[in-house]
């Protein structure tokens, strides 16, 4: 039998997926992102699961695609492929939250993958960078795109064209992560935060997540009437009567998520 590229754990409505090819520091053969793409459907699709962690070793949590595998093949063989759509791409259709947990190298498809969670959550050991440059090629899964987005054009410039590491402190003074913890509390403290997100009522994360994101997507007063008729919507939920009377009577909500 082999190994799972990819374990699970469920904790409560939280689900954590940790990437577990520690011998090539989890780097991120098409396998193992099928792996991940089908444990994040599944969870996904979970009534059970309000949220979900992602993490890889205190070494690494991925350091990148998988060089090895890339190495001989062609144009042909990438466009063919269509590599990093399929699976890849399907990781941001994923509706429920997500954080990363970060600990170790996130470089290259690794910091792509991080960028890709709703946020980052990073070990004081965290290292970060798109150094695919130095390899000859560019970052293909989105860091020339989101990591503009969540750096600036300056820093993300310096990040991609030289291929350097930036360390934990740089990447929360930049705004690439939410939080920065010690590396020992690193778990402990996004299964928190996924637990907190996971306690609330599920309409209204996902609709938060999808009118965050639509941030990057359209016009200032697109987005804002998107955000206003979501607003609007939950109004329809059993959770929204639920959470707005437990405010006046002073108690806590009992979400049904629905
Ligand atoms: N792909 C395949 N194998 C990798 C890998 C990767 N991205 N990164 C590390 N490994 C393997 C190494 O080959 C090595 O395997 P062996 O023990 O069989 O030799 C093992 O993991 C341990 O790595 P190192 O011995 O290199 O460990 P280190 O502590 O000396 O260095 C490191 C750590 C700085 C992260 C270094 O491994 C490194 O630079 N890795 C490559 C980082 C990189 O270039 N990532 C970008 C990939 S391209 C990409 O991601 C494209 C995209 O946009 C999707």
């Amino acid at each position: 039998m082999t190994t799972p590229m990819v374990k699970t754990e469920i904790q409560g409505r939280v689900a954590l997926i940790t990437l577990n090819r520690p011998k090539a520091l989890n780097a991120l053969s098409n396998e193992l992102i099928d792996e991940l793409a089908e444990m994040l459907r599944k969870f996904d699709a979970d009534d059970d699961i309000g949220a979900m962690v992602l993490t890889g070793s205190e070494k690494a949590f991925a350091a990148g695609a998988d060089i090895a595998a890339m190495q001989g093949w062609s144009y042909m063989d990438v466009y063919k492929q269509d590599y990093l759509g399929g699976n890849w791409e399907s990781l941001k259709r994923i509706r429920k939250p997500i954080i990363a947990a970060v600990s170790g190298y996130a470089l290259g498809g690794g910091c792509e993958l991080a960028m890709l969670c709703d946020f980052i959550i990073a070990a004081d050991n965290a290292k970060f960078g798109q150094p695919e440059v130095k390899l000859g090629v560019i970052p293909g899964f989105g860091g020339t795109q989101r990591l503009p987005r969540a750096v600036g054009k300056a820093k993300a410039m310096d990040l991609v064209l030289t291929g350097r590491m930036m360390d934990a402190e740089e990447a929360e003074r930049c705004g690439l992560v939410a939080r920065v913890v010690p590396v020992e509390r690193l778990l402990e403290e996004a299964m928190e935060a996924a637990a907190t997100i996971a306690s609330y009522s599920l309409p209204s994360i996902i609709m938060a997540k999808e009118c965050v994101n639509a941030a990057d997507e359209g016009t200032l007063n697109e987005t804002l009437m998107y955000e206003r008729r979501n607003f609007h919507a939950l109004f329809a939920t059993e959770d929204q009567k639920e959470g707005m009377a437990a405010f006046v009577e002073k108690r806590k909500p009992d979400f049904k998520h629905r």
